[in-house]
């Protein structure tokens, strides 16, 4: 069965997907490079890189996975809507290579990038959107790709059925908050966790049989 996932969603210690003031040049605001660090250090972001834990768990990123679904705030800085050729926050030739779902409340034209991403602006309740994924995913899963408010919608309305979350060890303060109003989320997974030589700890929430 087609799964609805989040994979390498990475926060802080104090539960922060991405850091305070998002610009077009400050993708995760004050937070910088910091919640990724770990990402770079690994041979599946460049030949060289560490393999072990972190590698193993970057690699499901795209495994099995037939369409992702972001965010408005995940597609551009507060303001893109206002710049209609803008294209995305993630170049030419996003790392995607499946239809990306947007949610938006202001839907433009797809846009057809290059290596098999294609951009579709949605603006739908998280139920209708992860129904419109699964059918352009073709029986393959559906990644949620952030950032933290919807995954945190799609949390709230039971839409998850498998999540892995990598808890840097970091603090940032301030910023958007992975957890908020999820009290006992807990209860419907089975929650398991590994340890990396990194120091992030890899979190994986896997939805229990019934729930
Ligand atoms: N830590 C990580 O691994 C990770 C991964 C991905 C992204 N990020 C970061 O996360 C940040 C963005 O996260 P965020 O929480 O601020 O925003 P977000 O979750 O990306 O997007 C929220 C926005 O999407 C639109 N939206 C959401 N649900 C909708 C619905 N049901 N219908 C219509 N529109 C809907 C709304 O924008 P409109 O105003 O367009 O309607 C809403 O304000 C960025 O800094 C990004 O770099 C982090």
């Amino acid at each position: 069965m087609s799964l609805i996932r989040v994979q390498n969603f990475s926060i802080s210690l104090d539960g922060f997907g991405t850091g305070a003031g998002q610009t077009k040049d400050l993708h995760f605001g004050h937070a910088g490079d910091r919640l990724h660090e770990w990402m770079f250090a690994t041979r599946y972001w460049e030949a060289g890189g560490s393999g072990g834990v972190d590698d193993l768990f970057l690699r499901q990123f795209d495994a099995g996975v037939g369409a992702e679904i972001m965010g408005a705030g995940k597609f551009g800085h507060p303001g893109w809507h206002d710049d209609p050729d803008w294209k995305g926050a993630w170049g030419p030739n996003p790392p995607f290579h499946t239809p990306v779902f947007v949610l938006t409340h202001h839907p433009r034209p797809s846009i057809e990038m290059e290596g098999g991403t294609t951009y579709h602006f949605l603006n739908a309740e998280p139920a209708e959107a992860a129904k419109i994924a699964r059918d352009a995913a073709g029986g393959l899963d559906v990644r949620l790709g952030g950032g933290p408010s919807m995954i945190r919608d799609f949390l709230a309305a039971g839409l998850v059925d498998h999540m892995h979350v990598s808890v840097v060890p970091i603090l940032l303060g301030r910023g958007v908050r992975l957890w908020d109003g999820l009290e006992g989320l807990e209860r419907d997974y089975r929650v398991e966790t590994t340890s990396s030589p990194s120091g992030v700890t890899h979190l994986t929430f896997t939805r229990s049989a019934g729930a």
